[in-house]
């Protein structure tokens, strides 16, 4: 597969990791706005700035956001709700705790005096050579610990590390919508300029249940996307938030697409241990995709600890060690007893089957919470994979007039349906189009998107409570 459009090397890192750039000190700064209140501190001298600035404190626009995010709208809603507790089937956190010999091992850990100190910024040898060990066979080939591994605080600032190990101003990034909102400002903050190319739901969604299978690419648009000026592409499989676990067929076309046009491939396979249909990793598939793509993956989601901040990348060197640049400049290096907790779980996890009770388990709270769409003659979109289900709610009749708060009545459909189930049922899901630029959010808005990793019980609450939308349905 020859490389078409980059004469220049893909590979290339940003000029900034190149550098080594060194740290400058702080600047302090004496200059107060006028526009903010002034906090009274008694007995203190008050001083005043000698210089006029507009906004002194205005922010930088990568942090600045505008629109008022998801989450905070969600939450918002869920404290303003008569039915209370409200059952949060919204963010992807566990309801549950890690298993007994992760727990056991970061307990340990905590009492360990090397444990309780700095790491070695790419993390520490024990988790390498775990990570290595338990990602050798998936790759058909043994991964070196010290060159092709490397360790990061959760796969979110991974990923980030990988887009400023690569991305210059102006470099564009290809994902996929819906997203995983964190590319956006992970891209952003790089100066990367960001492509999006959106998954097609089947047709008739609102009306049948269908496979996660049949959220498609249309390659035309795909290649259409690519350009002079990209340099990455993104994919996540299993997908965040549709469930689609993207198969070998699809996997090598695009793999052949990024060979054609010399791109990086940054592959979020951060729900890899939950699958229910074959799962394949673009990285695998040749030694032309491999040298190409940084696999990044999360010990939290493995492990059900999305708080201890524990994620990896696999890759070749030549991409690996610019990405373990970038983050040992971002937080220099990750937590250490919980790095050392999840090298013992990784050793352990096979010898006990964890693996395929996980997904085993995983599998049956998904289908045990999808009975009550069955019920309710809801369609749904069935995942092939993570533990996020959409439900289609085209058929939920919102009442006239119903009063929506202003953020939320400017906003997509599914917005307005979150707020509803959360004020009349008493259940949070998301709404999806926040995964979604504003010209493609239309193809998302009849959807909710519900986390399916909490305790049965908490399942069986929800599903009673959703049973209350049966007045709603036409
Ligand atoms: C698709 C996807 N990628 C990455 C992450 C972040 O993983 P971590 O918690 O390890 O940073 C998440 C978390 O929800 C996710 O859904």
């Amino acid at each position: 597969m020859p490389a078409l459009l980059r004469s220049s090397l893909p590979f290339s890192p940003s000029s900034a990791i190149l550098k080594k750039s060194s740290i400058l000190p702080a600047i302090s700064c004496t200059y107060r706005s006028s526009l903010l209140p002034r906090i009274h501190f008694p007995g203190v001298r008050t001083m005043t700035a000698t210089a006029a600035r507009p906004d002194p404190f205005r922010p930088a626009a990568r942090v600045a956001g505008q629109r008022q995010d998801v989450w905070s709208i969600v939450n918002e809603a869920a404290a303003a709700s008569p039915v209370q507790p409200i059952v949060n089937m919204g963010q992807g956190f566990f309801g549950y705790n890690p298993p007994k010999f992760a727990l056991d091992a970061a307990k340990d850990a905590l009492d360990r005096v090397d444990c309780n100190q700095y790491s070695p910024t790419k993390g520490r040898p024990r988790l390498k050579k775990a990570i290595a060990d338990a990602y050798s066979p998936f790759f058909g080939r043994t991964l070196n610990p010290d060159t092709e591994v490397s360790i990061t605080t959760g796969a979110n600032e991974g990923m980030l590390s990988a887009f400023m190990g690569f991305i210059e101003p102006g470099d564009e990034v290809i994902i996929f919508e819906p997203f995983f909102d964190q590319y956006i400002s992970n891209i952003e903050m790089p100066s990367g300029t960001i492509r999006y190319v959106p998954l097609h739901p089947p047709k008739d969604g609102a009306t049948r249940t269908s496979s996660a299978a049949e959220w498609t690419i249309n390659f035309e648009e795909l290649e259409n996307a690519i350009n002079p000026k990209t340099k990455m592409i993104v994919l996540n499989s299993p997908h965040n938030p549709v469930g689609k676990v993207f198969s070998k067929a699809e996997l090598e076309r695009i793999g052949e697409l990024c060979v054609k046009h010399n791109l990086i491939i940054l592959s979020d396979e951060v729900y890899d241990r939950l699958y229910y249909v074959p799962f394949t990793r673009i990285a695998t598939l040749s030694p032309e995709l491999y040298e190409r793509t940084l696999t990044v993956a999360s010990a939290g989601k493995a492990f059900y600890a999305t708080g201890w901040r524990v994620g990896y990348l696999i890759g070749p060197e030549h991409l690996i060690k610019y990405v373990a640049g970038a983050h040992t400049r971002i937080c220099y290096s990750s937590v250490s007893p919980l790095q050392e907790a999840t090298a013992i779980a990784f050793e352990q996890a096979d010898q006990v089957g964890f693996w395929d009770d996980s997904r085993a388990e995983m599998k049956s709270k998904m289908e045990r919470f999808c009975e009550v769409f069955k019920e309710l003659g809801i369609p749904y979109s069935d995942p092939e994979g993570g533990y996020f289900v959409l439900a289609n709610m085209a058929s939920v009749k919102l009442p006239e007039g119903y009063q929506f708060p202003p953020h939320v009545a400017n906003r997509p459909r599914d917005f307005k349906l979150c707020w509803f189930l959360i004020h009349e049922v008493g259940v949070a899901a998301i709404p999806p189009t926040e995964f979604y630029t504003d010209a493609n959010a239309h193809i998302a808005e009849d959807y909710l998107r519900f986390a399916v990793c909490k305790n049965d019980d908490v399942l069986e609450t929800a599903k009673e409570r959703l049973r209350g939308l049966k007045k709603y349905i036409q």
